[in-house]
């Protein structure tokens, strides 16, 4: 049924034009988003005079250090999943031979890469946290209770690339190529995703924790973590 994704056309333009449309989407928008909601900030009079370089540090900080954050340490097996994820998320592709291959190529440039039997775990445990989030949202009723479509969405946009970057390396299930060229169109989706989707969080996590750990710091005297 998908024979016709192989033709080498198809293969052409995802592996060319698609990766830079992915690309410069997912920068220009991101950086466009992240300046309006600057503007947006800087158009109430309340919000950038409070907020000052040192209390958020320490606010986001305590956020990314594992167990820094009282919350973190409440919720530890959460916590673990989360951290997890997010290093193996952040650090797989950036640092994956195969991808690594394609820069060369393209580019002529290169860096380190990991070793593939790592890359072959990393991929795992981004997978395996993503069903560890699904259950959660399925079965822990304070998570369900704010759980929404979109929620599910940037789950299963967070575990397809990885799921067919995977099959694809094992050459399992589909034709090789099929499967390369299914992993790129989600690799992409992913990409364009990330500044219109709840994705954003990527870059409005470290805003956010700017606002609240300056407003706790320096108006109530207390602390956000
Ligand atoms: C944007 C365009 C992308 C292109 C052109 C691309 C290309 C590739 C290629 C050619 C492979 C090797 C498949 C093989 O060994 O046969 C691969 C593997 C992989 N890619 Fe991508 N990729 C892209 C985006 C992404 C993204 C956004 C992610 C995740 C955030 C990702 C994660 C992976 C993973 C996890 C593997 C397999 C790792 C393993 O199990 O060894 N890729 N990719
Ligand atoms: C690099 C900067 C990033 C930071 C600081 C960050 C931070 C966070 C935090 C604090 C949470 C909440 C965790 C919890 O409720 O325990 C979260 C959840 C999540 N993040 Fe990120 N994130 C980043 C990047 C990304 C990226 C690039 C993606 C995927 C493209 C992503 C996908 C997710 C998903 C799917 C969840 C939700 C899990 C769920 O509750 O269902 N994050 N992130």
């Amino acid at each position: 049924m998908l024979d016709f994704i192989r033709d080498p056309s198809i293969y052409n333009l995802v592996r060319g034009p698609f990766v830079w449309i992915a690309f410069l989407v997912f920068i220009g928008m991101s950086i466009y988003k992240v300046m309006r909601l600057y503007l947006m900030a800087k158009s109430e009079k309340v919000v950038l005079p409070l907020i000052d370089g040192k209390s958020s540090a320490r606010s986001v900080l305590h956020w990314v250090i594992p167990f820094g954050s009282r919350n973190w340490r409440m919720r530890w097996p959460i916590t673990i999943t989360t951290f997890v994820f997010h290093i193996c998320l952040v650090f797989t592709p950036i640092f994956l031979l195969s991808h690594s291959v394609l820069w060369h190529e393209s580019w002529g440039i290169s860096w380190w890469s990991l070793p593939e039997g790592v890359a072959d775990i990393m991929t795992l445990l981004v997978m395996i946290s993503c069903v560890v989030f699904l259950l959660r949202r399925i079965f822990a009723p304070e998570v369900r209770f704010v759980t929404t479509g979109d929620d599910l969405l940037i789950l299963a946009i967070s575990f397809l690339p990885f799921l067919t970057g995977f099959l694809a390396y094992h050459q399992w299930l589909l034709p090789h190529k099929t499967m390369v060229i299914l992993h790129m169109l989600f690799g992409q989706i992913m990409l364009i995703a990330i500044p219109f989707t709840r994705l954003a969080h990527m870059f409005y996590f470290f805003m956010t924790r700017a606002f609240m750990g300056s407003q706790m710091q320096k108006i109530w005297y207390g602390k956000d973590w």
